[in-house]
C-alpha cells in the first residue's frame, strides 16, 4: 500500500469576506500573512502536488493540518476543492487531520467548521472508540489493507504568537483502546496529527508551538504498538524523520513540509512524502518528492534523518 503524506497547505482565499471578521486574532494574522506569508506561500504549488499525486500510484492521501490560514469557511471551501479536485480519490481514501491555523479563533472551533467541511474525509470505521472532543468525534480510524489509519486532533484556539497543541486525556483513553482493537493490532498504525511527537529541547519553546502532552502519546505507542508503525505530523514546515526511540526504530516518526511553501533549502521546499507498507505491514519505502518551480516537475529525495 502506498501513502502520500503532504501537508500545511495554508490555501489562502480573503476574497468577499468582511472586515469585522478580523476584529479578533485574525488581525495579527492577517498583517502576518500580507507582509510576510503571501509571497512564500502559493496554492499553485498545491495544485502541481494533487496533479502529481493523481498520476502516481497512490492508495491513499493524508494530509496533516494547517489546511487554512485563518479558519474561514471561504479557505476551507477551497482547501476542500483542492482535494476534491486535484486528487481524483474519493474521501474514503484521503484522511484529514486539523492544524492550529484550522482552529484559528474559539469561533472556528465552536461552529466546529474543520469538522463539518471535511466530513468525509474524518468517517471513522470504528466511531464507538472516538472520543467526544469539543471539535467532535476524534480519534477516527480507517482500516485500509495492511494499515489502520489513525486520526488525531491536536489543534486548539490559542491566543496570538502561540501556536502549540494538545491531545488531551479523552483522546489518549480512546486511543489506548484503539491501539488494543483487534482490527487494529493486525495492523500497521498510521497516526496522523499536526504538531511533532518530538519537542524543541526548550520547555518554553514546547509551550509556545510544541505538542504539550508528546511524552503521553509516545509511552500509549511504546505500549501499545508491537511491531512497525508510522507517525505523520505537519506543522514545522520541514520534512524530516526520527525514530519513535532508540529501542522502537521500527515506529518512524516522519514530518511533511508545507505543500504550498517557496523555499531555497531543499529540505523545506514543497513537496509530499511516500510511505510504502509491505502486505505484512513493515514499512518499507519512505522518500519524498520536492516540487521543482522552474521546470514544474518533482524530483526524487531521502528524507533527512535525525539522530
Ligand atoms: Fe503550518
Ligand atoms: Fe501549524
Amino acid at each position: 500500500m502506498r501513502i502520500a503524506h503532504l501537508s500545511d497547505l495554508h490555501v489562502l482565499a480573503l476574497a468577499g469576506v468582511p472586515r469585522h471578521r478580523f476584529l479578533n486574532k485574525r488581525l495579527t494574522g492577517y498583517a502576518n500573512l500580507r507582509f510576510k506569508r503571501n509571497h512564500v506561500h502559493r496554492s499553485s504549488y498545491v495544485e502541481s502536488i494533487a496533479k502529481e499525486i493523481a498520476r502516481s500510484k497512490i492508495d491513499h492521501v493524508v494530509v496533516t493540518g494547517d489546511l487554512t490560514n485563518l479558519a474561514l469557511e471561504t479557505e476551507f471551501q477551497a482547501a476542500r476543492d483542492l482535494l476534491e479536485d486535484g486528487l481524483g480519490l474519493s474521501p474514503n481514501d484521503v484522511s484529514v487531520v486539523p492544524g492550529n491555523h484550522d482552529l484559528y479563533t474559539a469561533g472556528a472551533l465552536k461552529s466546529r467548521r474543520f469538522t463539518q467541511f471535511f466530513a468525509e474525509y474524518i468517517q471513522s470505521d470504528l466511531p464507538e472508540l472516538a472520543a467526544k472532543t469539543r471539535l467532535g468525534p476524534f480519534p477516527f480510524v480507517r482500516l485500509r489493507g495492511p494499515c489502520a489509519i489513525i486520526g488525531l486532533t491536536t489543534a486548539v484556539p490559542r491566543p496570538p504568537f502561540v501556536a502549540s497543541g494538545t491531545i488531551g486525556k479523552l483522546q489518549l483513553d480512546a486511543l489506548g483502546k484503539i491501539l488494543s482493537h483487534p482490527e487494529v493490532r493486525k495492523r500497521t498504525p498510521v497516526i496522523l496529527l499536526h504538531h511533532p511527537l518530538h519537542n524543541p529541547p526548550s520547555k518554553l519553546k514546547t509551550l509556545m508551538e510544541g505538542l504539550t502532552d508528546a511524552d503521553e502519546l509516545a509511552a500509549h505507542l511504546k505500549a501499545k504498538v508491537a511491531a512497525d508503525g508510522l507517525v505523520l505530523h505537519g506543522h514545522l514546515h520541514r520534512r524530516q524523520s526520527k525514530a519513535l526511540s532508540q529501542d522502537r526504530r521500527g515506529i518512524h516518526v516522519v514530518g511533511a513540509t508545507s505543500a504550498s511553501l517557496h523555499h531555497e533549502n531543499r529540505d523545506r521546499m514543497a513537496g509530499f512524502n511516500v510511505y510504502e507498507i509491505a502486505e505484512d505491514g513493515k514499512v518499507g519505502l519512505v522518500d519524498a518528492r520536492v516540487f521543482d518551480a522552474d521546470k514544474a516537475t518533482f524530483e526524487t529525495a531521502s528524507i533527512p534523518v535525525l539522530a
